[in-house]
């Protein structure tokens, strides 16, 4: 059976809500594998709108199991309350169908406060996180002293690793003028939360083994998008996660081999949340203009997002990195009506042509985009259901768009409808 592995192939909010909604419908297991609560996930089913931050998007949907590997981050109160936000909606959530890998790290009010803390008071390293913690948790994993889920199910377990943590953030704290941690108080938080999150607790990569062996299909939820992963984003401006589809297999507990097929989800212009380099970025009515009609606001923080044409050397090297089968379009509609646009198809650093975006900081700032300009279209592409609805000019920049990037169109979203899509390739064909 194919497992399919959907990742964001640019800056995030490519749309990636709708598409793994539209295939979670024919997966049996939707799994989250990195990130935390700084995605936002909207899905909108039958005029219901369902907002999705840590829960994989399968929860939504009756008789799928929804699970959370261990390459996430977990903040426990956020959990207890997208649960039951989500339950007031109607959405049934239990251990039948929900469950969390026993080896995730958490978010606790000490991350939080760190990265708000350095967000703020060092404007030199500002990154324009989300302010949820997610940096400091991971740091705290890869340093050896996270507080793992498993470790909530006894108290002296849980003493010994909280005396762990608070060595190294109350001495970090006392540095940056942050007060000492209240240990007791710590203690009682985590105590009081704890069997929410172990009502949920399972080895997860003995049930994805099984439910593998069982020929169940599997659909791996990305986050964020590829230029924001640790190692081949535009560092340090990144979340602290490798995003990349090869984070699945490690942030789940499943080898490489059981991934079938990469679905990188690609919006028809560029947005970016946050600070960093963003070599297509328009500061004109074009930007403006994008950002209206695409409505490219942060659903998790309600920012603005920084928008731009296309960049075709972007995804390309984010479908190589992934390792992408085929791409699910969006937003495309967002397009209609612009008289001309303009596609990035390489890069001007200091008077020297490249195809790729350098790793060096500086170098990613000092990328002028060299563009190619093709015509736009009148007609509107909203809602479109087969290629024949498409005007020729909208078929001519999906298909230019595939050649640049080297990689084919799976999907194409016409609209945040999920019937409103062309399928081209089904990835979860076998
Ligand atoms: P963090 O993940 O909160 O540490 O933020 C690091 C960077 O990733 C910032 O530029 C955020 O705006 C960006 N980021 C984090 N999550 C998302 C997302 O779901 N969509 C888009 N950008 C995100």
């Amino acid at each position: 059976m194919a497992n399919v592995v959907v990742v964001g192939a640019q800056w995030g909010d490519e749309g990636k809500g709708k598409i793994v909604d539209w295939l979670s419908e024919r997966a049996d297991v939707i799994a989250r594998f990195q990130g935390g609560h700084n995605a936002g996930h909207t899905l909108v089913i039958d005029g219901e709108v369902y907002k999705l931050s840590l829960l994989p998007s399968g929860i939504v949907r009756g008789g799928k199991l929804s699970v959370i590997g261990n390459g996430v981050v977990l903040d426990p109160w956020h959990l207890k309350d997208e649960i039951a936000k989500l339950q007031a909606q109607g959405v049934e959530i239990s251990p039948d169908n929900l469950m969390i890998a026993e080896n995730t790290p958490l978010i606790l009010p000490v991350h939080g406060e760190l990265d708000r803390a350095r967000e703020n008071q060092n404007s030199v390293a500002k990154i324009g996180t989300t302010g949820r913690g997610i940096g400091p948790a991971y740091e705290d994993k890869v340093g050896r002293r996270a507080i793992r889920v498993a470790d909530l199910a006894d108290r002296e377990t849980l003493e010994k690793r909280v005396d762990r943590l608070l060595q190294h953030h109350d001495t970090l704290r006392r540095g940056m003028a942050l007060p000492e941690v209240d240990r007791a108080a710590l203690i009682a938080q985590l105590e009081e939360i704890a069997p929410t999150v172990l009502a949920y607790a399972a080895p997860v990569w003995k049930v994805l083994s099984e439910k593998r062996k069982a020929g169940k299909r599997i659909l791996f939820e990305g986050a964020q998008g590829a230029l924001l992963d640790i190692d081949f984003g535009t560092y340090p401006f990144v979340t602290s996660s490798n995003v990349i589809a090869g984070q699945a297999a490690t942030g789940t507990g499943v080898g490489p081999g059981a991934i079938d097929f990469v679905l990188g989800i690609v919006k028809a212009y560029t947005t970016r949340v946050g600070e960093g380099p963003f070599p297509a970025e328009l500061d004109d009515a074009d930007g403006q203009r994008l950002g209206e009609r695409g409505h490219e606001f942060g659903t998790v923080t309600g920012r603005k997002r920084r928008c731009g044409w296309f960049d075709a050397v972007l995804v390309r090297q984010t479908c190589a990195t992934s390792g992408v089968s085929g791409i699910a379009f969006t937003k495309l509609d967002v397009l209609d009506g612009f008289e001309e646009l303009k596609i990035c198809v390489g890069y001007d650093l200091d008077g020297t042509r490249i195809d790729h975006l350098p790793t060096a900081a500086d170098h990613q700032a000092r990328c002028k985009p060299i563009y190619e300009t093709m015509p736009g279209w009148s007609e509107s592409t909203e809602g479109a259901r087969s290629w024949a609805d498409l005007p020729a000019e909208a078929i001519k920049y999906v298909r230019r768009v595939e050649e640049l990037i080297e990689c084919p169109v799976a999907l194409l979203s016409t609209s945040p409808e999920r019937e409103d899509t062309i399928l081209v390739t089904d990835p979860f064909a076998d």
